[in-house]
């Protein structure tokens, strides 16, 4: 008989594949210093454009005090236990009804990660007789949650509402035969490639089949819409949102998530999350520090007009230069290069080491063969002159990449690997 590690010894996965070539500098680097625009890495300052503190509250001195006092006040292990068996508060409840009235929503719920929540709360929306119909390019949880479906599931093309119709004729048959309900998934922002889900041509179509909507909204929830409240809310219809999440891992510079919607659908799924019900409570100093950082959001506007500010120079310098930034609709902003993952990893060594520049690389097989993808979130701490640097940097890079520098640089790993 095999042992159960023999596949682990040989292969890697994936990712893991590059771990010699890429671990400690592509994947797992450490930046250090206080989050802001300009971190350290390897010991040298670089302008940072992938940490997703959109607002700048990471490390606003308000926010800092507030997670100090609550930590003082409460440590990391109030309260013990599950929300439903002895982990409640007052706080947490309070949390929650801001969060809803924020969003526009009935009643909203706390969640302690929002990877976690995803996966439960699709869970626990549909059984068996149920189809999910999700874009083919939703987040690991939202893939994950419908792992755990065991009923039907269709994928429709990303953010293709004619492959949308399609998938729920087909869920719309099947269901009738079931004898059970759809649920459609979408991002409202999807983070990789920052187009906003087409939620308001989704939302139409709720005229022609009878389903369900669930919006993961990581990435819209502060940075979109008048208020802040996301991408439902820019586009006008947060109200046929049925179930709405964010996380607070971006916007919110913290730890947790929640999600919100009609009363007695938060009430069912506060007793049928399976993420919540087994795993203690979201800890004080973090609910303390949400209700803070929920209260900054609603009233100072100027966060999310410097945010902005940024997100217009960076992404219209980039076009004015000639890059291509795709088709983003947020904050996100993603710049496509042609090239082998070799070349990739040399460019972006001269980016840290050359330039100062700091941001995420995406290769395939996450994108396409022979695609790079420079991922840059621009935050409100970020200044006009981070932004002329940058693209000043990309100028040099690009003209790097299209004479052949970083093939020459990287021969050995291109013949080594088979690029
Ligand atoms: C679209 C989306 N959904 C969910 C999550 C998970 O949120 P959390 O980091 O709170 O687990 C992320 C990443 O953080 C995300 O980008």
């Amino acid at each position: 008989m095999k042992d159960l590690f023999e596949k682990i010894y040989k292969d890697k996965g994936p990712l893991g594949k590059w771990a010699a070539q890429a671990e400690g500098y592509f994947v797992f680097p450490k930046l250090e210093g206080e989050i802001s625009n300009r971190m350290k890495f390897q010991g040298k300052e670089v302008i940072t454009w992938s940490i997703n503190d959109y607002l700048g509250l990471a490390n606003h001195p308000e926010v800092r005090k507030v997670d100090a006092e609550a930590a003082a006040q409460y440590g990391s292990a109030y309260p013990m236990g599950a929300r439903m068996m002895s982990g409640h508060t007052e706080l947490h409840e309070q949390l929650q009804n801001e969060l809803a009235e924020f969003v526009n929503k009935e009643a909203a719920y706390l969640l302690n990660f929002g990877y976690q929540g995803m996966v439960s709360t699709v869970d626990a929306l549909v059984s068996k007789d149920d189809i999910i119909v999700y874009d083919v390019d939703a987040h690991a949880c939202i893939i994950d949650g419908v792992r755990l479906h065991h009923g039907k599931r269709f994928t429709y093309k990303h953010n293709d509402i004619e492959s949308l119709e399609k998938n729920l004729e087909r869920a719309t048959k099947m269901a009738e035969t079931t004898g059970g309900g759809i649920l459609v998934i979408s991002e409202g922002v999807f983070g990789m490639r920052g187009e906003q889900g087409r939620l308001k041509e989704i939302v139409a179509l709720k005229q022609k089949f009878n389903f369900r909507l669930f919006v993961d909204d990581a990435h819209g929830f502060g940075t979109l819409g008048k208020t802040g409240a996301g991408a439902g809310q820019e586009q006008g219809v947060q109200d046929d949102i049925d179930v709405y999440f964010a996380t607070f891992a971006k916007s919110l510079a913290s730890t947790g998530a929640f999600i919100a919607a009609d009363q007695e659908i938060i009430d069912y799924l506060k007793y049928n999350l399976r993420s919540q019900m087994f795993a203690k409570s979201l800890q004080m100093q973090l609910v303390v520090g949400a209700l803070k950082r929920l209260d900054m959001l609603r009233t100072m506007p100027e966060l999310k007009q410097n945010l902005w500010k940024i997100v217009d120079a960076l992404q219209s310098g980039l076009k004015n230069r000639g890059f291509d930034i795709g088709t983003t609709q947020s904050c996100v902003t993603p710049v496509y290069l042609k090239g082998s993952i070799p070349e990739a990893m040399a460019l972006v060594r001269d980016l840290r080491e050359n330039h100062g520049i700091f941001c995420s690389i995406v290769v395939y097989p996450v994108i396409p063969r022979g695609l790079i993808l420079l991922r840059m979130i621009p935050t409100a701490t970020h200044t006009l002159q981070d932004v002329e640097e940058t693209l000043d940097a990309f100028d040099a890079i690009r003209e790097r990449l299209d004479n052949g520098t970083y093939k020459r640089m990287s021969a050995a790993l291109i013949a080594a690997m088979g690029e």
